[in-house]
């Protein structure tokens, strides 16, 4: 907000002094103090869907910290849809009888050092069929501040058909590019509205925009308000999608940054569809691309191997770099380096063969951006390579990853 003020002495000094008497100030403009690296915690939606309570969440959170998993930097509880119960005579959203009490759960989620999030759409109506923020987006708003929200998932749904433009994203469509463009601007005007009601809470809270990347929204989101967006449909538990969607996100890493990150969906980690190496792959790869880490499992019930891909802290360390730069592809073969800081990058060398024999991928660490030898870490192995001339070939297991740490 202070950039925007002319750069004259007297307009620093008020904005020092209003920076001092008004801290959220310095958050307001959605910058890189809300989300400084990407997002980490749980989201209910890909294991318990549409039966997630009071209990569940609860039971979640209780498990982030006695697994570990809040102290490996997973911060963020979130109820997804579902949630949402009837409004009142003066229009004030409340929880349906799956929560009881909402303010409740998010201090007892405090109370457990985490933080709590929640869901709404723009439309009047969720992707699920409950009640939408449309039209009420600042009374709702103020009621998630109230209950203690620090985290907001805004989710199209509903709002597509208010746009009345289904065929923003099949353009062969007898559509004209004018209605093309109004539906794009009623889609950005119904995000940067929550932004601002958001914003007028005085509550520092992650703003997540989902509508599927629709429109490109990684150009204009970071300008709405946006901390994350997803840039595809719906992850499901599987090698196919989690694939697809992970190596599609080649060419946005130009959009990501501190405070705004692209989000490939949520971790299927530990939901039983895939093998652990799969899970590795899913992990790695969301790290390479400083995605959001929000597990999509259920965290009272994880065996040790689901724990160790979760919680693998030289991964997170990937992930959570503070230079929060998104990774790229940097070989065909689905060889990805991500810059950290302190001149170190890392490399995940991705085994995308499901159904024969796995064969030798070599790194010339030239594609990495080395000249000379470096010293090297198996990320997975937990153990030093020593120093690696020029290249290094490995064996990746099937749908598997070997991930490595690279410095000079
Ligand atoms: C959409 C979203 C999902 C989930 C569901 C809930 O499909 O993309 O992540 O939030 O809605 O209804």
């Amino acid at each position: 907000m202070c950039a925007l003020v002319s750069l004259r002495r007297t307009a620093i000094v008020l904005c020092a002094v209003a920076l001092i008497f008004f801290p959220w100030l310095a958050v307001s403009a959605q910058s890189a103090n809300v989300s400084p690296t990407p997002p980490m915690g749980w989201n209910s939606w890909n294991h318990f869907g549409e039966k997630v309570n009071d209990a569940d969440v609860r039971a979640a959170a209780d498990a982030m910290v006695a697994s570990g998993m809040r102290d490996a930097g997973y911060i963020y509880v979130n109820i997804d849809d579902t949630w949402e119960g009837k409004r009142d005579a003066q229009g004030n959203i409340h929880a349906n009888s799956k929560f009881p009490d909402m303010k409740a759960l998010a201090d007892y989620v405090h109370s457990k050092g985490l933080k709590f999030g929640i869901y709404s759409s723009p439309g009047p109506k969720t992707c699920g069929g409950y009640e939408g923020s449309y039209g009420h987006e600042q009374q709702d708003a103020n009621t998630y501040a109230k209950w203690g929200v620090d985290y907001l998932k805004y989710d199209l749904c509903s709002y597509e058909s208010i746009m009345d433009m289904w065929d923003l994203n099949h353009p062969s469509k007898p559509v004209t590019v004018m209605r093309q463009q109004k539906a794009l601007a009623m889609m950005q005007q119904a995000y940067e509205k929550m932004h601002r009601s958001l914003l007028s809470t005085h509550r520092p809270i992650v703003y997540s925009f989902c509508q599927y990347g629709i429109g490109s929204v990684w150009k204009w989101a970071p300008e709405m308000g946006g901390n994350l967006w997803r840039t595809t449909d719906d992850i499901r538990d599987n090698y196919r999608s989690m694939s697809l969607i992970g190596f599609s996100q080649a060419g946005l890493e130009k959009y990501a940054g501190p405070g705004h990150w692209n989000d490939p969906d949520m971790l299927e980690i530990g939901n039983g569809g895939m093998t652990p190496d799969q899970y590795r792959t899913q992990m790695s790869l969301w790290a390479i691309l400083a995605a959001p880490l929000l597990a999509g499992n259920d965290l009272s019930k994880m065996d040790a191997t689901t724990k160790s891909i979760l919680m693998n802290k030289e991964v997170i360390a990937v992930d959570q770099d503070k230079l929060g730069i998104q990774g790229k592809r940097i070989a065909p073969l689905q060889i990805w380096m991500k810059p950290l800081s302190g001149g170190a990058k890392a490399v995940a060398i991705f085994n995308t063969i499901l159904d024969d024999q796995a064969i030798p991928i070599t790194l010339q660490l030239e594609d990495a951006g080395f000249t000379g030898p470096v010293h090297a870490r198996d990320l997975w192995a937990h153990k030093d390579l020593g120093i690696l001339q020029s290249s290094y070939t490995v064996v990746p297991p099937p749908g598997g990853v070997v991930m490595l740490r690279l410095w000079q």
